[in-house]
């Protein structure tokens, strides 16, 4: 099994540039159930994560060639519209194939995802709001078996924000006989870049990135190309490894567009950022200063940056409250920080960091992707080595880490 060992060291400096984003590749790969014409998608990221979702395609009878970033799926031939167990236990995404299975085969079989590290994760919003279209579904042995011999369009209220429930009912809906309202919708900028490739591919849908997504169902959808837009968590990730080195780098191909909460947050702990077109700089100070958060769904503070942005206050300056609002046990990350030696009590939903002026470096364990980020930036400035178990989890989500951190200057390598 990998690990990462870190060495603390300088200041990140220099470029890098960021990769596709993981959570819009996804459910745009399941789009192209949708069609019988190829989708050509361009900057998809090479992560574990995609990897899996494109064996799962596989198994249904879509044609993938993949080249890099570059990724073609031909989805004319779906003999197999099966998701398996094996599958769906090391990826909860794959729950996103129920949707568009059902829409263009009339039938699925999904297995229900487990929970993970992080909560319960169910799925019961994907299930209602595809009752509410007209397909008949039953729980059995683990599997979400589904059938509708067309799906109608319905108004849907989700009980909460939910993220793949509103991309799973969205790309349902494309092909549905009739209108679909999806209220209480997700905003999050990954629901706009799959809005925008099911356009492309001859969808009719308005009001994408607002919490009211209307959906004109049409009989067909066609080919199209579509470029992935960038990954906004692998962005703020490295703007907090930079930030907590008292760094200066450069992140390109990539937007401050959809970071306005994470960029506020940072420059309220003292750091200095530029905006341009496709880039964002950032120049910290020698020691930030401690900043509180909630998460909460776009465009509020993101729960994906939470446990980064713990890593970087526990060597702030004062005091941070950090209070996780989506998922009911995102804190896995706090007793590996505090290992390297981070203050952090745990009220509830709430964490209480009080900055240290040093850490020091140790043997920790990721438990879950954003967590194992989290510790990687703590293992930049902690004294001597740290050696981080279980990276697996990182390969889920960020393209070549190490690689991407020694551009930057950091001491870092994998060993087995
Ligand atoms: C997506 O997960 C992301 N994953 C997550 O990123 C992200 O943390 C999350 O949205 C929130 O932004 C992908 O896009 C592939 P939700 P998702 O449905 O859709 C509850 C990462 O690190 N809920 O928005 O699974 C749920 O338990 C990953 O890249 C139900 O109760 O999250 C949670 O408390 C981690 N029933 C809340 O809603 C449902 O049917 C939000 O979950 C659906 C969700």
């Amino acid at each position: 099994m990998d690990k990462l060992l870190l060495k603390s060291g300088p200041r990140l400096t220099g470029e890098i540039a960021i990769s596709g984003a993981k959570n819009a590749a996804l459910p745009i790969l399941c789009a192209a159930l949708l069609s019988p014409e190829p989708l050509r998608l361009t900057n998809v990221p090479r992560l574990n994560d995609i990897a899996t979702m494109q064996r799962l395609l596989r198994d249904m009878g879509v044609a993938i060639a993949a080249d890099g970033a570059d990724v073609t799926l031909d989805g004319n031939d779906l003999s197999n519209p099966v998701a398996s167990y094996e599958r769906v236990k090391t990826m909860r995404a794959a729950i996103l194939v129920l949707g568009p299975l059902l829409a263009r085969c009339g039938e699925a079989r999904v297995s229900l995802p487990g929970g993970c590290a992080i909560g319960a994760r169910p799925v019961d919003q994907h299930i209602k709001g595809l009752q509410a279209m007209g397909a008949e579904i039953t729980v059995e042995q683990g599997y979400i078996h589904a059938k509708a011999s067309r799906l109608k369009g319905a108004r849907i209220c989700t009980d909460m924000v939910t993220v793949t429930g509103t991309e799973n009912l969205m790309m349902a809906a494309c092909l549905a006989d009739g209108e679909t309202i999806i209220e209480n919708a997700a905003r999050e900028p990954e629901v706009v870049d799959l809005a925008n490739c099911l356009v492309s591919m001859g969808a009719r849908i308005s009001g994408a990135g607002t919490d009211v997504i209307r959906i004109h169902g049409v009989a067909r959808l066609h080919g199209a190309t579509h470029s992935v837009m960038p990954d906004r968590i692998e962005t703020g990730t490295y703007l907090c490894a930079a930030a907590i080195t008292g760094g200066d780098v450069r992140l390109r191909k990539t937007s401050a567009a959809y970071l306005d909460a994470v960029i506020d947050k940072l420059m309220d702990a003292g750091c200095d950022i530029t905006i341009e077109r496709d880039a964002i700089r950032l120049k910290a100070p020698p020691r930030l200063k401690a900043v509180s958060l909630r998460t909460a769904p776009y465009p509020a503070f993101p729960t994906d940056m939470q446990a980064q942005f713990m890593a970087i206050n526990c060597v702030a300056e004062g005091v941070a409250t950090i209070r996780e609002t989506i998922f009911e046990n995102r804190f896995m990350h706090v007793n590996e920080l505090m290992r390297l030696g981070a203050n952090i009590q745990i009220e509830g939903s709430n964490a209480i960091v009080r900055g240290v002026e040093r850490l020091e470096g140790a043997t920790v364990m990721a438990t879950d992707l954003r967590a194992s980020a989290s510790l990687i930036i703590a293992g930049l400035v902690a004294e001597g080595e740290t050696l981080i178990d279980r990276i697996y989890h990182l390969d889920r989500g960020y393209e070549r880490i190490e690689e991407k951190l020694a551009q930057l200057g950091a001491e870092v390598r994998r060993v087995s």
